[in-house]
C-alpha cells in the first residue's frame, strides 16, 4: 500500500519558518511509522532529521505529532494509522531541526525535582539492601514506568505557554522518588513542587494522560503529589 506523509520540516541554515513536505512511501500495514520516517531518510531525503534510538518504545527519543496527537513512531503502526499521515515535531520545545526539538526545558524540569534516591544517611553506604515490602513496591509502581519521552509534557497545554513550568513529567518521576517508602526525600521535593512552577500549575487538562505511551496515569500522580504537598501524606 502506498501512504503519504506530510513532514513539518524546518531547517535552521535556510529556512525562517517551518513548512510540510510531502513523501509517497511504499509500506506494510505491520510497518512502523519509524519504518516510514527511515525510508525517506535513507532512500529520498537524506536531509530529514529525525531522533531515535532503540526503535522497541524504550529510549523515549522519537516522540513527534502525529495527525496532531503525540505519539512514539516506533510504537505505531500504519495499519493503525489513515493512507494520509502528518508528522510535526513536540510543541512547545525550540525546533533544532525537522522533527527534532531541544529538550533541554523538558530535563531542566525533570533536574529540579531531583529525581533521585535520597536517603538519610547520605555519607555512608548501607552493609545491606535496603528493604521494602511489594505492597510499599506496589505503591509507586506505575510511575516506574516512565522513559522520559516528554509526550505528557510536550501535550500540556500550561507548558506550552510557560515553559518554567516543570511540566507532568517531572512531577511523575518526583512521584516515582516521593511515594518510595526507602526515600526520605519527600519533604525537600513536595517544598520544589510546591512553589510556584511546581504541581500546582497543573490545571487537569488531561492531555499528558491521553500522551502517556506507557500508559502511566499521569494526572492522578500529579494529583496525589498535590495532595501530598497539602497534607504532606506521604
Ligand atoms: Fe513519556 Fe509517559 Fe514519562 Fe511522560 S510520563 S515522559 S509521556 S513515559
Ligand atoms: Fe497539563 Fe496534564 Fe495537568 S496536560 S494541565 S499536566 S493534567
Ligand atoms: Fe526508542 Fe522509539 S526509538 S522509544
Amino acid at each position: 500500500m502506498e501512504v503519504t506523509l506530510k513532514v513539518l520540516r524546518f531547517n535552521p541554515e535556510t529556512d525562517t519558518e517551518s513548512h510540510f513536505e510531502e513523501y509517497k512511501v511504499e509500506a506494510d500495514p505491520m510497518d512502523r511509522l519509524l519504518d516510514l520516517l527511515h525510508e525517506i531518510k535513507w532512500y529520498q531525503d537524506h536531509s530529514l532529521a529525525v531522533r531515535r534510538s532503540c526503535g522497541h518504545g524504550i529510549c523515549g527519543s522519537d516522540a513527534v505529532v502525529v495527525n496532531g496527537v503525540n505519539r512514539l513512531a516506533c510504537k505505531i503502526l500504519v495499519k493503525d494509522l489513515p493512507s494520509e499521515i502528518t508528522v510535526e515535531p513536540i510543541r512547545g520545545m525550540p525546533v533544532i531541526r525537522d522533527l527534532v526539538v531541544d529538550m533541554e526545558p523538558f530535563f531542566a524540569g525533570y533536574r529540579a525535582v531531583k529525581p533521585w534516591l535520597i536517603t538519610d544517611d547520605r555519607e555512608h553506604e548501607p552493609d545491606r539492601e535496603r528493604i521494602q515490602s511489594p505492597e510499599e513496591r506496589a505503591r509507586f509502581d506505575d510511575t516506574t514506568k516512565c522513559i522520559l519521552c516528554a509526550a505528557c509534557t510536550s501535550s500540556c497545554p500550561i507548558f506550552w505557554s510557560d515553559e518554567e513550568y516543570v511540566g507532568p513529567a517531572a512531577i511523575v518521576n518526583a512521584h516515582r522518588f516521593i511515594f518510595d517508602s526507602r526515600d526520605s526525600g519527600a519533604d525537600e521535593r513536595l517544598q520544589i513542587l510546591s512553589s510556584k512552577n511546581g504541581a500546582f500549575k497543573c490545571r487537569t487538562a488531561f492531555n499528558c494522560t491521553d500522551a502517556c505511551p506507557r500508559g502511566i496515569k499521569v494526572t492522578m500522580a500529579i494529583q496525589e503529589v498535590k495532595q501530598a504537598a497539602l497534607y504532606r501524606s506521604v
